[in-house]
């Protein structure tokens, strides 16, 4: 099978570019959100970036136009019985996409593929949760997926050769340099990325340093594109706290997944980065205020 029709589950910071990745290396999208307002949300970003790849000579306007109404939105799982690969994209919450998977394994015809862009849990239990653990597979894409150029691979236990190589054929068609994975915890990006980035948090909660000079060291000092506290703000306290919580719930004698207070605390007050406008800087749009 090659893969022509995909559907992508979660039209928030990594599901809009994940469909837009894939409409502009030709396939046909089928984008599901929740709601209407989440999704014309969705499908507006997803407009900006290709108006700013245009603006900037990375696509033809008539390429990025064909590529946007080769997506279609919908508000119906059953949108998605044809799909020949369909991409999980939503809440990083592990029952939720249990249930998700499960339905989707009722709905969706015998061949589809199933991924899950999941940056912290197994995939393999989400495969059991569909019913068809050998057609499940993680595609762990990067933020922002239209200009990171990694895809992580997932191979549970139960994945198929040819589902694999299937995945990563289509990771590759998107733009992307895949890396074979195994479905352990964080795969191989997140495993090194979190504990850093709980480890910049809890330098600045014992007073070391401020974020912003914390970041100017690793910008300045590492060549980083961002600081942690930037890039924190940039994927999300709230994503980044869901991914520390199931790994403790997980590992609780892991001492590297320990959840910062801190990172506790600004959820809690709804400062979650660059979508609310505050979270460890305070944002005005893409910009720091
Ligand atoms: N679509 C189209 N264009 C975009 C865009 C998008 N989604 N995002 C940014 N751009 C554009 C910008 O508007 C900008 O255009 P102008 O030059 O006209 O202003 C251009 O791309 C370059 O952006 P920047 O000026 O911000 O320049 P940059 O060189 O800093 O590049 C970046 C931006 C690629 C995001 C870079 O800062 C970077 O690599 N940051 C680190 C990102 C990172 O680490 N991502 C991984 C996060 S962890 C993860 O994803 C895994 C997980 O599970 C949590
Ligand atoms: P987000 O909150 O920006 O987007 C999630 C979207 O899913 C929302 O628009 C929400 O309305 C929608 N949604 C929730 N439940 C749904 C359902 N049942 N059906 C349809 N739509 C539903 O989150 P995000 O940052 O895009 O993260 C999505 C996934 O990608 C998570 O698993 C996360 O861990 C992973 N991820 C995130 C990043 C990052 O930098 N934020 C990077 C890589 C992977």
């Amino acid at each position: 099978m090659t893969i022509k029709k995909v559907g992508v589950i979660g039209c928030g910071l990594m599901g809009h570019g994940i469909a837009q990745v894939a409409a502009v290396s030709g396939h046909d999208v089928v984008a599901l959100e929740a709601d209407t307002g989440a999704l014309e949300k969705g499908l507006g970003r997803i407009r900006r970036s290709l108006d700013k790849l245009v603006e900037k000579e990375k696509i033809a306007k008539d390429a990025a136009d064909a590529a946007f109404g080769r997506i279609k939105g919908t508000g119906d799982t059953a949108d998605l019985a044809d799909c020949d690969l369909v991409v999980e994209a939503i809440v990083e919450n592990i029952d939720i996409k249990k249930k998700l998977f499960a339905e989707l394994g009722k709905t969706c015809k015998p061949e589809t593929i199933f991924a899950s862009n999941t940056s912290s849990f197994s995939v393999g239990v989400m495969g059991d949760a569909s019913g068809r653990p050998e057609r499940m597979v993680g595609l762990h894409f990067f933020n922002p997926v239209q200009l990171m150029k990694l895809v992580e691979v997932v191979r549970t236990e139960n994945t198929a050769e040819d589902v694999f190589a299937e995945a990563k054929a289509f990771g590759e068609a998107c733009g992307k340099v895949p890396v074979a994975a195994k479905d352990t915890p964080g795969f191989v990006v997140n495993r090194l990325l979190v504990p850093y980035l709980a480890e910049a948090i809890r330098m600045v909660e014992r007073g070391d340093a401020t974020p912003a000079d914390v970041d100017a060291g690793m910008t300045l000092g590492c060549a980083h594109p961002m600081g942690p506290f930037t890039l924190l703000d940039y994927v999300g306290l709230d994503t980044t706290l869901f991914i520390m919580q199931g790994w403790r719930r997980d590992y609780p004698n892991e001492p590297l997944f320990e959840v910062p207070a801190l990172l506790e605390q600004k959820v809690r007050e709804g400062k979650l980065g660059r979508k609310t406008g505050e979270g460890f800087f305070k944002w005005d749009g893409d910009k720091r205020a």
